[in-house]
C-alpha cells in the first residue's frame, strides 16, 4: 500500500516534471488549510517543510520536520528517499551501528551537517582529519545526546557548565572545558580542553544515541570551505571518501555552533554563533569576546586562516548596486533591493529576517560558486543578534585571497 502524501493544492496543479515520479510512489492528495497528523502520512507545506510522525531509534514517537530551500528539494528527496517516516528509522539504526564499528557518517545538526566518527576510537577520529584535509593542530567537536555520554570525554563540569548545559541543550551552544585524561589527545589537538555539545535535531540526537558512542564531529566540508547545510553539499565534497550521509533537509539554523571557552578566567566565545554573549550573560555573568580577529589582523597575511570561503573570490562592498552592469559578478543580497542585476543573484532574505539569512548563507554562497562567476560580492548585515555571526562568517570568507 502505498503511503499518502499531502501536497500543497498550488503544487498539485502545476505541471513540475517531479511530480509525475513522486506520483507513482505515493498517494498524493491536496493539502488541507488545516489538518491534523495521521500516522503513516507525509505532509509538504508550501515553503518547503516536510513533516510526518515517527518513532525514531532512542526517542519517543515524535513530528519530524525537515526543511528544503526549494521545492525541486524537496520533490527530490521525496523520490529519492521513499516513505522517510521508514527509512529514516533503518538508516539512523544502520548508521549507528557504522559509526560504533569505527566508520565515518555524515548527518544533520540543527547548524550544519557533522562529519561523524567514534570519539572514543582513534582510527575513526584519524580519519575524520584525513578526508576533510583538515590540520591536526586544530581540535573537533565531541557530541553527545544524553549527559552519561560526557564520561570519558569531559573532566567532571562546573557549575558555570552545568547552568549552561541545562538552558542552552540541546542547541546550537558548544563548551570548551576541561578534558578526560581518558579521551584521546587526537581529538583535542594534543589540548588540554575538549569542545562538546548536544545538538538539538532529533535524527542527529537519535543517530548518536543509536551508536552508543560520543561522536566527534567536524563540519563536514574540506577544510577552509563553506559549511555544508544540505546532504547534497556534503555529497559534493566528500561523499566518495566517508561511509554513508544522513539526508535531513536544510539545516535551520545554518551558521555553526556558538563555541564558548569555559577554560578562561572570563567565559570567552571563541566563535559567534546563534547563541550570543546578550544570552549567555544572564546565565552565568559577565562573557567576553576572543581577539581572534584582531590577533588575526597582526599576523602575516600569508597566514591568515581564512575559513567558509567559496572558491570563487568573495568581496565585501558597500554597495553592491555598483556591480549592477557586470555579468559575471554573483551578488548576494539582503533585504529589499530595486536594483536590477545583470548577473546571478541570490537572497538570503528579501524581507530582512536575520535568522532566515542565516539560513540560507551557505546555501546562497554555495549556489553563486557553482556557477564559474569572476567574483562575488556582497555587504555586511546588521550586527544585531545572529547577524554578528553571520558578518564573522562573511569577513572570514572574504579574508581567502
Ligand atoms: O555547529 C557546529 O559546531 C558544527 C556541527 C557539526 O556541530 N561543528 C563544527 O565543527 O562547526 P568544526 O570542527 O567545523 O568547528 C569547531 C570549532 C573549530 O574552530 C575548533 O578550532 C574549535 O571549534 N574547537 C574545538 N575544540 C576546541 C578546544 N578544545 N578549544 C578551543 N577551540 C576548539
Ligand atoms: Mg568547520
Amino acid at each position: 500500500m502505498k503511503s499518502v502524501l499531502y501536497l500543497p493544492p498550488s503544487l498539485l496543479q502545476s505541471e513540475h516534471p517531479l511530480l509525475k515520479a513522486v506520483s507513482e510512489t505515493y498517494e498524493v492528495r491536496p493539502l488541507a488549510s488545516r489538518f491534523s497528523y495521521e500516522a503513516g502520512a507525509l505532509y509538504l507545506e508550501a515553503a518547503w517543510q516536510l513533516s510526518f510522525l515517527a518513532a525514531l531509534p532512542h526517542r519517543p514517537v515524535e513530528r519530524i520536520t525537515l526543511f528544503f530551500h526549494r521545492c525541486e528539494e524537496a520533490l527530490h528527496y521525496l523520490q529519492h528517499n521513499r516513505d522517510p517516516h521508514m527509512q529514516l528509522v533503518a538508516e539512523i539504526t544502520a548508521y549507528g551501528e557504522a559509526l560504533a564499528q569505527g566508520e565515518l557518517i555524515a548527518f544533520p545538526t540543527e547548524t550544519v551537517y557533522g562529519l561523524g566518527g567514534d570519539a572514543t576510537n582513534v582510527e575513526a577520529v584519524g580519519k575524520i582529519f584525513a578526508v576533510k584535509e583538515r590540520p591536526l593542530h586544530d581540535p573537533l567537536i565531541v557530541h553527545v545526546a544524553n549527559l552519561e555520554q560526557l564520561a570519558g570525554v569531559t573532566a567532571p563540569l562546573d557549575a558555570r557548565a552545568m547552568k549552561l548545559i541545562e538552558h542552552f541543550w540541546p542547541g546550537p551552544l558548544t563548551l570548551v572545558v576541561p578534558k578526560d585524561p581518558a579521551l584521546d589527545p587526537l581529538v583535542t589537538a594534543g589540548g588540554s580542553t575538549v569542545a562538546i555539545r548536544m545538538p538539538a535535531n532529533p535524527l542527529a540526537l537519535s543517530l548518536i544515541a543509536a551508536s552508543g558512542k560520543p561522536i566527534a564531529a567536524p563540519s563536514a566540508n574540506r577544510f577552509g570551505y563553506t559549511s555544508p547545510t544540505t546532504a547534497a553539499h556534503v555529497i559534493e565534497q566528500l561523499g566518495e571518501r566517508i561511509d554513508g550521509t544522513l539526508d535531513g533537509g536544510s539545516c535551520t539554523v545554518g551558521i555553526d555552533s556558538t563555541v564558548l571557552s569555559l577554560a578562561t578566567e572570563v567565559p570567552t566565545i571563541l566563535r559567534p554563533g546563534k547563541i550570543t554573549q546578550a544570552e549567555l550573560e544572564p546565565i552565568i555573568g559577565a562573557v567576553t569576546h576572543s581577539t581572534e580577529e584582531q590577533r588575526e589582523a597582526v599576523e602575516s597575511p600569508g597566514m591568515l586562516a581564512s575559513h567558509y570561503a567559496p572558491t570563487t573570490p568573495f568581496f565585501l562592498v558597500d554597495d553592491v548596486g555598483a556591480y549592477a552592469d557586470d555579468s559575471e559578478v554573483g551578488i548576494l543580497l539582503y533585504g529589499e533591493v530595486a536594483t536590477v542585476f545583470s548577473g546571478p543573484t541570490r537572497s538570503i532574505s528579501t524581507r530582512g529576517n536575520l535568522s532566515e539569512a542565516a539560513s540560507r548563507l551557505y546555501w546562497a554562497m554555495r549556489e553563486l560558486d557553482s556557477l564559474g562567476l569572476k567574483k562575488i560580492v556582497c555587504t555586511l548585515l546588521p550586527e544585531e543578534g545572529i547577524g554578528a555571526a553571520i558578518n564573522n562568517r562573511l569577513r572570514k570568507a572574504a579574508a581567502r585571497r
